[in-house]
């Protein structure tokens, strides 16, 4: 970053990615705002082009109302006019602090920029960092205390004011088994939030959302996707002020006096991302995708096929069963044996147990040795479940330490257990020996880091503590990352109820749900893949019936579904029937042979106009291989179900159509089914496919079908 040091009253900035173009306005006294997020601007306009705009920035200022009509700050301050949500509101012993921001200083580099701000009375601090990072745009707001009086931040926030034509708001909320369910909203006048107070990103309350002038559709339209990467208390969503402009606001959601700042101290606020397109939530897709996969996943490699006990054992530890299985998962093809809940401690059910982390004497008199050796003798990865975060009153960890519990001992609790006040220092410094120790002697590839109960009324010493249990567990996770570079960390909350991208920073898979029925899981995959790439989510081949929603389901669905994201199965090897083995067999093979496919592939939901199919496709970087994936979610709409439309195609080639995996039935569900379903291999020139679209099978509800599709090299 290069130091453009003093600041322009006035002046504006410019950031760019490849699709938009974002507009930073600075003045003397206020800081900085943005005026300008949408599609990328002329390349032959530089910043100052944009200072002089010919008073297309101003507006009317009606009556009725204040005298002027201030730029919306990224950061308010108490000496501007504006009365809507509270973006940062700090507060001494003695009082409010009446906010004054000058702008004292300016770094600039050509994808970054970060204005400095001093409140020269209440020698306060902060800085604004606005960056472009790989096609998204990255903000992050610094709160200092230069004097020696404690200050306290009681809202930490950014505003971001949004375009009248942006009107709708599709948000993503739900539940254990059903994540990611997506919502689109009219915004109208007033407010329209979402929080969470559960201590966790949680299943109801994902902190992110898209505008949108329409519904959104995959391919086509406006979207403007943020997301606040905090795993943690939040509140974010858009207002419209008084004069009826809109704005975004997005932060932590901090209780009084959680946040108190002594002499030098400084707050970091959890980075806010954000991104543009003008292609739709397929454009959002491929921009969220491109970025998660550069800066936060750790593991560039492609994902491994992983076995998990949870549904196969349960709590029912027993080593020749457990030996056995894995001997089969290897001889199919797993990589990665995963000793799901139970192994520990007292844990013979889910009342007992959490907080000792040892191997359970009555299911394992020889700790985990003889299992990890059997599963490592036969060529496969060892992983292991725990929930560091929590403790169970019928534990050892618990009868020694009852004071290390956050809240109260009579409070009702979430899966018969409580949370650990990891700011408490003995606590915290109990559990990361605990788990240096327990990775240094059991050695295993990957943890499985599961938290199962929100984190509410956390307070310590008096003081309302969830922001620093967030800091805490992401310190401990650090922590164990750089003592074992290698172990992989799988990230879980009952599901997906703590996923944002301050996890994804420290994982490199994701328990994405516990559904595995596909017509679900398939749902909560197309709003989970707005933000995350599909291959960060393990999609396990679940038990049929499912033991969720007792449905029957076939293999080749449970199959399809899991080839797009990180395979893994759970369920009983040892007791499928020759044929499903077989297919599972074939089904991992298959997805090694494509894996390498699915680290840097653009995936796409495909839209169809009869909604009980759900589509996807993952293509390939350059386009040559790609994968369409279709489920019939439900009773078809359409009698014959017609055909489904691609884009991406070249026209100009020719394309080797093949399906990978349909139900057996496929044949006799139809009087007659499109040739590229049944045939061996069909050749189809992309300008066809782009003309008249993929032909679709008639399918039954709960059934899917696969297919991959090849240009010829001519
Ligand atoms: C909740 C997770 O979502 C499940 O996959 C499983 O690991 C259980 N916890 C174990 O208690």
């Amino acid at each position: 970053m290069a130091l453009g040091s003093a600041p322009i009253n006035g002046a504006i900035y410019r950031l760019d990615t490849e699709e938009a173009s974002v507009l930073v306005r600075c003045v003397q006294k206020g800081g900085p705002s943005i005026v300008y997020w949408g599609a990328r601007l002329p390349d032959h306009q530089g910043d100052t082009a944009w200072a002089d705009h010919g008073g297309v920035l101003d507006r009317a200022v009606p009556h009725g109302g204040f005298d002027a009509l201030q730029p919306l700050f990224l950061v308010g301050a108490s000496d501007t006019v504006y009365a809507g949500q509270p973006i940062l509101t700090l507060r001494r012993e003695s009082g409010p602090v009446r906010t004054v921001w000058r702008h004292t200083s300016i770094l600039e580099a050509q994808d970054a920029l970060c204005f400095k701000l001093t409140d020269p009375g209440e020698s306060l601090e902060i800085s604004v960092r606005i960056e472009v990072v790989c096609g998204l745009i990255v903000i992050g707001l610094n709160v200092t205390n230069s004097v020696d009086a404690p200050l306290f931040v009681d809202h930490c926030a950014v505003s971001i004011p949004i375009p009248e034509r942006l009107c709708r708001i599709r948000v993503f909320h739900g539940q254990w088994c059903g994540e990611f369910q997506q919502e689109d909203i009219e915004l109208r006048s007033g407010l329209y939030a979402r929080e969470s107070r559960a201590g966790r990103a949680s299943h109801h309350g994902f902190p992110g959302f898209v505008l949108s002038e329409r519904p959104p559709v995959p391919d086509a339209g406006e979207c403007l996707a943020v997301h606040l990467g905090w795993s943690g208390n939040h509140r974010m969503g858009v207002e419209q002020l008084s004069d009826g402009r809109r704005h975004i606001f997005a932060g932590p959601l901090l209780e009084p006096g959680e946040i108190c700042l002594s002499e030098g101290q400084t707050f970091h606020m959890p980075s806010l991302y954000g991104c543009q397109s003008q292609k739709g939530l397929n454009g959002i897709r491929a921009c969220t995708h491109r970025f998660v996969r550069s800066q936060l996943v750790h593991r560039k490699m492609p994902p491994h096929v992983q076995l998990n006990t949870w549904e196969v054992v349960y709590f029912d530890h027993d080593l020749d069963r457990l030996t056995a299985l894995a001997t089969d998962a290897a001889a199919l093809g797993v990589e990665r044996f995963v000793l799901d809940d139970g192994w520990f401690g007292r844990r013979t059910d889910d009342r007992r147990g959490l907080g000792d982390w040892y191997p359970r004497p009555s299911a394992y008199p020889d700790g985990l040795t003889p299992l990890s050796d059997h599963v490592r003798g036969l060529g496969m990865t060892f992983g292991l479940w725990i929930e560091p975060e929590m403790v169970s009153a019928d534990s050892t960890l618990f009868e020694m330490h009852p004071d290390w519990i956050l809240g109260p001992s009579d409070q009702t609790m979430g899966r018969t257990q409580y949370c650990l006040d990891l700011a408490q220092p003995d606590c915290f410094t109990h559990l990361r020996q605990t788990l240096l120790d327990l990775v240094g002697k059991a050695k295993p590839d990957s943890l499985k880091w599961d938290m199962n109960r929100d984190r509410v009324g956390a307070i310590t010493q008096g003081q309302p503590s969830n922001h620093r249990q967030v800091l805490a567990l992401y310190r401990l996770m650090d922590d164990l990352r750089q003592a074992y570079p290698k172990l992989e960390i799988e990230a879980c909350s009952s599901g997906g109820g703590r996923l944002d991208y301050g996890i994804v920073a420290r994982c490199d898979r994701i328990w994405l749900s516990d559904a595995h029925d596909p017509d679900i899981r398939a749902q909560i995959f197309e709003g989970f893949s707005v933000f995350f790439p599909p291959e960060l989510a393990g999609m396990h081949v679940g038990p049929s019936p499912s033991h969720l929603t007792g449905r029957s389901l076939s293999m080749e669905a449970r199959i399809a579904l899991a080839l797009l994201g990180g395979f893994g199965l759970e369920l009983d090897v040892c007791a499928l029937a020759l044929q499903d083995k077989q297919a599972l067999q074939r089904g991992i093979a298959f997805f090694k042979r494509w894996r390498p496919l699915f680290t840097d592939s653009r995936f796409e939901h495909i839209s169809y106009r009869d909604e009980s199919v759900t589509g996807f496709r993952m293509i390939e970087a350059g386009g040559r291989r790609s994968l369409i994936a279709v489920f019939q979610r439900a009773p078809r709409n359409l009698p014959s179900p017609g055909a489904l439309p691609l884009c991406g195609v070249n026209p100009d080639f020719d394309y080797i159509l093949q399906c990978v995996m349909a139900p057996q039935s496929l044949r006799s569900r139809a009087k007659r089914q499109p040739a590229i379903w049944t045939d061996a291999s069909v050749t189809v020139s992309g300008a066809a496919l782009l003309a008249f679209g993929l032909p679709l099978p008639v399918l039954a509800p709960g059934e899917a079908a696969i297919l991959s599709m090849e240009a010829c090299v001519t």
